[in-house]
């Protein structure tokens, strides 16, 4: 081994050498060198090929390439990221890693100024992945381990006045990797920032209680330093003793009002700015409390992500999250699956978000092994857990937000995990304690949490009849404690639908605290294709010996922070107010759901629709409703009595808004936070009257069809004489329609382990033909009234399918209306994908207007996030790009679409009887479901039209319980209507 240091410390599970105790994360004006930027680097195969002598400050690294810092090497020209969800990427044969341990050397030179107090130094890391070992001017100061966590150094003996030399050595596997499985893309380097500051005011841990009874709030700061002072203007406190401890009148810290006091430490001249939130958290009556009253996760599991950098980010990413979270109703993070920047802890203390800070700590991959060596057992590994939890705490602990510190992830049971709940508690008693997998027993947590709980477990778990735990004492103390579901509703591909059901019941249960979906962001690693086109690269795509392929692509936004229809749906799903709008009562009812605001902060507006065109609108005055309490109000007198033509022109719809009246730091005044919607039959009388005159129309007005040189004609339609299928209405050349089953399978279908055998629904499918199916045509007939198609649809190899009866009809206003009826036969053993009938345009129709539910895609178990109204979209827009291809775009309930070219003039219209879904693709099923990237996916020249009568649901197998029957969609007996006609700006 070329090596002339010991390298022991990789394999070793301590968690380091050399290192100063753990404290607080705080910023304050002593002096401090950035180390950030361009450092020298070579990459290193493993320790056998390190450079000798590379840390010495005399070191010719002239020739050596460049690395930036912060950042990871993998996404640099160097290695390769690997992704995989539990195992581990090397034999599990702890603390051993491989030999190919691919090893970064980095150097840089800085200056320290004559003025600098050399004796003071400290070299700080903020994190580096996975372990280091660290010199100054070729004196070793230590090592580390425990990638998301703060390392520090004591460098006062080897700093010096003027030029010195840095040299770090970081090594992609270490012991600490085995405690590091989170599933993630592996990728190593010094990923967060590295500062040289002086040592001033070591420690300080604010203790800031608040009485909800009297309104009080207790302030007490400990310091390390005897002669600290501590002021804080707003509540009188000028150069007091810090200890205190001091009462006051307070405004009290919550998600809603993140009321922070701003105060200062002064130490020996130096000083520390202090923001300071009171808040109480406790379990009271099996609910988790703050400030005495109940709260309501609605969170979100995050990940650090941006698709260039990877985990390192910037400020203005992590203010993006926050912003993000904030404007779609999230009002919780859990920072799955360890501490994240420390900044972002900061914004969530200024912006308002509950926290779960979770340990740096997972070791899933020791699941297939029975867990045996499990490190969350082994008493070899209990000073690096102990040590993890305490660089948590102490760098966390002055961060209001955190209500509840995790233990980690995933990580088994055992002795370790208890002894670090046991640290934690003596530390700090102001926060709860989570760790779902000690779910069975909760011996040591303070919150009984689970995954990925289907609805009927979380409302047993709601009522409290859960079944019992083994111990009794156990099962004493986990029904006395309230429940999250720290995980649910797997956001990967199009989904999660079911997100309502789940709502209602942590809306219902007291004992119920709410989750966190899983998860934010896709970690699609952002790529160009050789023709300059973006995609998002996942598991495989870097040539992994193991990996888990796009299971790393399951959040609520796109990699480049575009809010999916996911997250639209989760924000009107969560919202903190719930406007019903009562057609029968003509009334309005507000329920405030939120913790501790008022809703004095809404301004309410209103509007009326007549087929999505604005009849009326205002603004409504309603009292502030106070949390937890419910208001009715009546409707504003224009949608009691609409105006007595509108109802003439479509559907009414009433839909009122809850806005923000004025700015708040994390969305401008008029952003929207809840909404209803209803619907007001003008004259109960009048649509059902107009159905059936369509239907007389139908019948009267119906026209023979004529037959010619193998051509059926009806009124401005042809179809195939052979086939019956519709060749052209009008001017425009048409194939199709035709039944069509098939759909581009989704992530939950292709992961999810659906019936008995555990297979995926997506094999299942594509056992059955589903995917292959063939029309086959058993009669054309042509009518007085009209043409009749029967045909038969089957997959080559089995004995079941679907008859399928076509019937076309016009009428008086030359509309070509078309009947369907499916019947299956034989013995279906899986549901249908879709039900519905798809044709092709020429590609000049790119456009669609309708009016249903929109803006966005919708599916009969994620429509939440959509509403009744009138919209156009190009079909590139129409598209959602999902990161690995699948089925998108649907547009629900549609009652009527306008298929055209640009300009809105010439194509197709389509009417729903009542309703249809429509989506309307570039290219075809076969294609979606062929392409792997998006990147793949180009226009071939035809659009695709799918008018659907029904959907599967497409709930949240992928990771999850079952599509619930209820949003199932079997082979059974269907009958629907599609209109058609063609539109032609001439007539
Ligand atoms: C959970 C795990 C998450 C993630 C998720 C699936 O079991 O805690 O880290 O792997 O499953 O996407």
């Amino acid at each position: 081994m070329s090596t002339d240091v010991d390298v022991t410390y990789v394999e070793s599970p301590a968690p380091g050498h050399g290192r100063l105790r753990p404290r607080a994360c705080f910023g304050s004006d002593v002096p401090a060198v950035d180390l950030d930027g361009d450092w020298r680097f070579r990459l290193a195969a493993g320790l056998g090929d390190l450079t000798a002598g590379f840390q010495e400050p005399g070191f010719q690294d002239i020739g050596w390439d460049e690395m930036p810092v912060p950042a990871f090497w993998q996404l640099n020209d160097y290695g390769k990221a690997a992704y995989l969800n539990i195992d581990y990427p090397f034999p599990v044969d702890p603390p051993r890693v491989p030999d190919a341990n691919p090893t970064g050397e980095y150097r840089r030179g800085f200056e320290l100024p004559a003025d600098f107090p050399l004796e003071r130094a400290v070299l700080r890391f903020e994190g580096v992945d996975s372990c280091f070992a660290v010199w100054v001017n070729g004196v070793l100061l230590g090592d580390g381990k425990g990638s998301r966590l703060p390392t520090e150094f004591d460098a006062s003996r080897a700093v010096r006045h003027g030029r010195n030399v840095v040299a770090v050595r970081v090594h992609q596997w270490s012991a600490g990797s085995y405690l590091e499985d989170q599933d993630m893309w592996w990728m190593s380097g010094i990923f967060r920032s590295v500062r040289l500051l002086a040592r001033g005011l070591e420690d300080y841990f604010v203790h800031a209680d608040y009485d909800h009874v009297t309104g009080t709030g207790t302030l007490s700061v400990e310091t390390t330093a005897p002669n600290a002072r501590l002021s804080v203007p707003e509540l009188g406190l000028a150069d007091v003793d810090p200890a205190g401890p001091y009462t006051a009148a307070v405004q009290p810290w919550s998600d809603e009002a993140p009321k922070l006091y701003e105060g200062e430490l002064v130490v020996d001249g130096e000083r520390v700015p202090l923001r300071i939130g009171f808040r109480r958290v406790l379990v009271e009556d099996g609910q988790i409390t703050v400030n005495g009253r109940p709260i309501l996760l609605r969170g979100v599991n995050r990940h650090e992500w941006h698709p260039r950098t990877g985990r390192t980010l910037d400020r203005e990413t992590m203010l993006a999250d926050v912003l993000l979270m904030k404007r779609h109703n999230v009002n919780a993070v859990r920072t799955s699956h360890y501490p994240p920047h420390p900044d972002f802890l900061a914004l969530c203390d200024e912006h308002g978000l509950w926290v779960i800070d979770e340990c740096d700590y997972e070791t899933h991959g020791f699941e297939s092994l029975g867990w045996a060596g499990n490190p969350s057992a082994e008493p070899v590994w209990r000073e690096a857990l102990l040590d993890r939890a305490a660089r948590m705490v102490e760098r966390d602990k002055n961060h209001p937000s955190i209500i509840m510190w995790s233990l980690g992830n995933e990580a088994g049971d055992g002795e370790n995990l208890a002894a670090m709940a046991a640290w934690i508690r003596g530390r700090d008693g102001s926060r709860l304690i989570h760790y779902e997998g000690a779910w069975r027993s909760c011996a040591y947590v303070d919150v009984y949490s689970r995954m990925y709980a289907g609805h009927e477990e979380v409302d047993e778990i709601g009522r409290r009849v859960e079944a019992a735990t083994e111990n009794p004492a156990d099962d004493a103390h986990r029904r006395a404690i309230p429940f999250i579901q720290c995980e649910y509703g797997h956001a990967m591909g199009n989904g999660p639908g079911g997100l309502r059901d789940y709502q209602d019941l942590f809306e219902k249960y007291p004992r119920l605290a709410g989750g966190f979906i899983w998860e934010w962001i896709d970690h699609g690693i952002e790529q160009t294709d050789e023709d300059g086109v973006t995609f998002y690269a996942y598991g495989g795509d870097f040539g992994e010996e193991l990996h888990d392929s796009n299971f790393v692509a399951d959040g609520l936004i796109f990699p480049d922070r575009t809010p999916s229809p996911g997250l639209l749906d989760f924000k009107k799903v969560v919202e903190p107010v719930h406007v019903t709008v009562a057609a029968d009562a003509r009334t309005l009812e507000i329920r405030n759901l939120h913790h501790s605001r008022d809703t004095g902060y809404l301004r309410w507006e209103w509007n009326l629709e007549a087929g999505g065109v604005e009849i009326a609108a205002g603004a409504l005055e309603i009292e502030p409703v106070a949390p937890g309490e419910s208001r009715t109000v009546a409707w504003p007198k224009e949608a009691v009595d609409p105006a007595a033509d509108a109802a003439g022109d479509g559907e009414l719809w009433l839909t009122v808004r809850g806005v923000l009246a004025a700015d708040e730091l994390w969305a401008e005044a008029g952003h929207e936070i809840a909404w209803g919607q209803g619907r007001i039959e003008a004259d109960a009388g009048a649509d059902a009257a107009a159905a059936a005159a369509r239907q007389a129309a139908t019948s009267a007005a119906a026209r023979t069809p004529e037959v010619a040189d193998g051509v059926i004609r009806l009124g401005d339609a042809t179809f195939d004489a052979q086939t019956g299928v519709l060749r052209s209405i009008g001017g425009i050349d048409v194939e199709g329609p035709r039944l069509d089953i098939w759909r581009a399978p989704i992530d939950n279908e292709v992961w999810g382990e659906h019936g008995p055998r555990h297979e995926p629904l997506n094999s299942r499918w594509h056992g059955a033909g589903l995917h292959r199916m063939h029309h086959k045509t058993l009669g054309v007939s042509v009518a007085e009234n009209g043409l009749e198609v029967r045909t038969r649809l089957a997959a080559a190899a089995v004995g079941f399918g679907l008859d399928v009866l076509y019937r076309w009809a016009t009428d008086e206003a030359g509309v070509l209306w078309l009947d369907v009826v499916v019947d299956p036969y034989g013995a279906w053993t899986v549901p249908l994908p879709r039900l519905g009938v798809a044709l092709t345009l020429p590609g000049e129709y790119d456009h669609v207007e309708w009016f249903g539910l929109g803006p966005g895609e919708a599916y009969r178990d994620a429509a939440n996030g959509t509403r009744v109204g009138r919209y156009r979209a190009s079909v590139a827009e129409l598209q959602t790009p999902y990161v690995r291809p699948q089925e998108n775009g649907n547009r629900h309930d549609v009652r009527w679409a306008r298929i055209t070219d640009a300009a809105g003039d010439r194509g197709l219209s389509v009417l729903g009887a009542p309703v249809v879904d429509v989506s309307v693709k570039p290219w075809s099923t076969r294609e979606l479901e062929a392409a792997k990237h998006r990147n793949e996916l180009r226009p071939d020249g035809r659009i695709h039209v799918h008018l659907d009568h029904a959907h599967q649901g497409v709930g949240s197998a992928a990771c999850g319980p079952l599509l619930p029957e209820k949003d199932t969609l079997h082979a059974a007996h269907a009958e629907f209507r599609i209109g058609f006609a063609e539109i032609d700006g001439e007539s």
